[in-house]
């Protein structure tokens, strides 16, 4: 049986999902650990009341890349996880957490990747006047939203739209399809 830890650092609504499909049944089983960047990350409260253990890295103490990702390594492998689902943690992972757990890192994107790496994507979206975005879940490599695609998601850009419009039809695709895609790593049915 494979445990993942969901890594966050802000509001955590992919994590709420991610919970919610594990209730439902679609997701075999409950995250072993919720780890964030950020101490007052809302998503904390949604872990904490599903019973998760949550654990907080403090960039102050771990600084750079490098140190940060040997802190990750450390408590996870400590708990016997082996698969790595960020969950809106805006933080690059370095090479050796990448090295540490290959083909086991997803990542959830709000745009049709390789279009709209990095941040704000929405408005990135909005900026290019593009007809269509969406959201995309890949395996994590070193680089920035360049893995692997795993699984893509197309939303219309309406006319009217602004970036907390779109985000949010965005981020409604983005609860139903990650929750699928981790179920697929977890159960063995996605070829990592
Ligand atoms: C989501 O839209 C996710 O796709 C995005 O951050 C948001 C997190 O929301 N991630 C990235 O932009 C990563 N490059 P959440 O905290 O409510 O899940």
């Amino acid at each position: 049986m494979h445990k993942y830890a969901v890594l966050v650092s802000g509001r955590g609504s992919n994590l709420e999902a991610i919970i919610n499909s594990v209730k439902k049944g679609i997701v075999p089983s409950m995250p072993s650990m919720v780890l964030t960047d950020n101490s007052s990350a809302k998503a904390l409260e949604f872990a904490k009341k599903a019973g998760i253990e949550t654990c907080f890295v403090d960039p102050k103490l771990h600084k750079g890349k490098k140190r940060m990702g040997d802190e990750i390594v450390r408590l996870l492998k400590a708990k016997g996880i082996d698969t790595i689902c960020l969950a809106g943690f805006m933080r690059i992972i370095g090479k050796n957490v990448v090295e540490a757990f290959p083909r086991r890192i997803i990542n959830i994107h709000p745009s049709l990747l390789p279009m709209f790496p990095g941040l704000e994507a929405q408005r990135q979206a909005l900026d290019a006047g593009a007809a269509v975005s969406g959201c995309t879940v890949h395996f994590v490599d070193e680089g920035i939203d360049t893995g692997t695609i795993i699984e893509q998601s197309r939303v219309d850009v309406l006319k009217n739209d602004t970036v907390e419009t779109l985000s949010a039809r965005i981020l409604e695709r983005e609860h139903a399809v990650y929750p699928r895609v981790l179920a697929s790593l977890l159960n063995g049915s996605l070829l990592s």
